[in-house]
């Protein structure tokens, strides 16, 4: 375990540029989506982070060569010879990813059967697949749950069909896109959710030859094709990571441009950025002119000095304010005065780690009631799903064990803020999300070092 402790000196305020890649929850799906290709397809900004390998792994294992391009990021995949993988290859990447869920409609396409391992992913709340699971019946799969994993397979092909998502789920949407695009017919999927990132994957399988319309009101058309080729696509950046580094900037009174962040994708957490009294700007890319080179835009997140300001936020399913920005910004709310309230509806359990931020400091209360103004699926279910945060409160050195990657970074983000020396365990968890980020923290000026 020692081999997987940060040491941080906290107090020393992060200045510094730093660069986001394609996103995390964008890049491992257009992986997954190469296999439906008949031909190679080249992905840019690929970062070097642990989902990434798992995907590149589980798409090694059924065939797909998978070779670095000449540009640094650049993943090509050659799908020509999609192969079966056995279950004890495949088990191997159990436990290690929830991305394997979305290999089923492409595998099914290409081989007729499925072997998924059981999925791995952060622990903040069940996370069951049944919006998944019931969608790939709807198409005609037949699902055979075993306890080495699950076995699909598909006798009769895959048929289009009209399905009305209970929640609109990322994964599950991501899961019917996946499956549709080649199912014969038309599907027609309600309540989808409509990310950038699904944008995105959209975008890619519509370069592939899919047939595609995003109507209003959450509701996706997909007709059926025959045949996919393959893609060349640059993702979107990160916003979940941009998001983390700008709530870093601002809980350590720091100042750091994040090149690539995308503004579009991210208005609402600017939105909250601004009123609890961060500020930012948005730099424009210059593209490069005679006599004159480019210039990388991003976005530049600052601490103007002063106190800031509580608030109250819901985190909620796109365009809302993402779950996944919620734990970084909390640790900047511990330094805000007044009382900040945090509603969570999207999982039942992502509010766990504020028990480490206690430890060091921070005045902050779970409540099992929706304190918010939108009612959600956890109000009557007993989960401690609401925060309210006290500050500002001054955050002291502790010793701190990672429990997932968003908390991981938020915790990480709390030892950079506190006064004298922590001990972050577990900081592996962090690459699943974050490339190299002891070298960005180090670009930044953070005091951190493995002992
Ligand atoms: N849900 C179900 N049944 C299902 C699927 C989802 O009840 O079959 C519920 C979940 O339990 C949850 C809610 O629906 O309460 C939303 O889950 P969703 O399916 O949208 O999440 P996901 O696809 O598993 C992705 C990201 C998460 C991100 C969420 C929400 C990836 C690999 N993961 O998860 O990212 O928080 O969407 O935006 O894309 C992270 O990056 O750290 C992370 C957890």
């Amino acid at each position: 375990m020692t081999d997987d402790v940060l040491v941080v000196h906290g107090g020393t305020p992060l200045q510094g540029r730093i660069r986001v890649r394609g996103a995390k929850n964008l890049v491992s799906k257009a992986m997954v989506a190469a296999l439906l290709g008949d031909s190679p397809s080249r992905l840019f900004d690929v970062p070097k982070i642990r989902d990434v390998e798992v995907v590149r792994g589980l798409l090694g294992l059924h065939g797909v060569k998978v070779t670095d391009g000449d540009e640094d990021g650049e993943l090509v995949f050659d799908p020509a010879n999609v192969e079966s993988a056995s279950t004890d290859q495949i088990n191997v990447h159990a436990g290690s990813s929830r991305i394997p869920i979305l290999f089923c409609g492409p595998l099914l396409h290409r081989l007729g059967h499925a072997f998924i391992p059981d999925l791995g992913g952060c622990h903040i709340g069940p996370r069951p697949i049944d919006f998944h699971l019931q969608a790939l019946r709807e198409f005609g799969a037949t699902v055979d749950k075993t306890p080495e994993g699950l076995h699909l397979s598909a006798p009769n092909g895959l048929h289009g069909t009209k399905f009305a998502l209970p929640y609109p789920s990322v994964g599950a949407t991501e899961q019917v896109l996946l499956t549709a695009v080649m199912a014969e017919g038309v599907t027609e999927l309600r309540n989808a959710a409509v990310e950038p990132e699904i944008i995105d994957l959209i975008c890619i399988l519509q370069k592939m030859g899919a047939i595609i319309k995003v109507h209003t009101d959450r509701v996706i058309e997909i007709q059926g094709v025959p045949k996919l080729h393959g893609y060349t696509h640059r993702p979107i950046p990160d916003r979940i990571e941009a998001a983390s580094w700008a709530a870093a900037a601002l809980a350590t009174r720091g100042h750091v441009e994040v090149l690539g962040a995308e503004q579009a994708d991210m208005m609402t957490f600017l939105n909250v950025f601004r009123s609890v009294g961060g500020e930012y700007e948005v730099t424009d890319t210059r593209p490069p002119r005679p006599g004159q080179p480019g210039q990388e835009g991003g976005i530049r997140f600052w601490h103007p000095g002063g106190e800031l300001q509580a608030t109250a936020l819901e985190t909620d399913v796109h365009p809302g304010f993402m779950t996944d920005w919620q734990q970084p910004l909390v640790v900047a709310l511990t330094q805000a005065r007044g009382l900040s309230i945090v509603h969570e509806t999207v999982y039942e359990q992502r509010l766990g780690y504020t028990e480490a931020l206690n430890t060091m400091g921070a005045n902050i209360q779970v409540y099992r009631d929706c304190l918010g103004g939108t009612p959600c699926r956890f109000g009557r279910r007993n989960f401690k799903h609401s925060a309210v945060i006290a500050g500002p409160s001054k955050l002291h050195a502790a010793d701190l064990v990672i429990p997932d990657l968003r908390a991981g970074f938020s915790h990480l983000i709390a030892a950079l803020a506190a006064e004298g020396t922590s001990r972050v365990y577990g900081v592996d968890l962090i690459n699943r999300g974050y490339e190299d980020f002891e070298a960005k923290l180090a670009d930044l000026g953070a005091h951190v070092e493995r002992p």
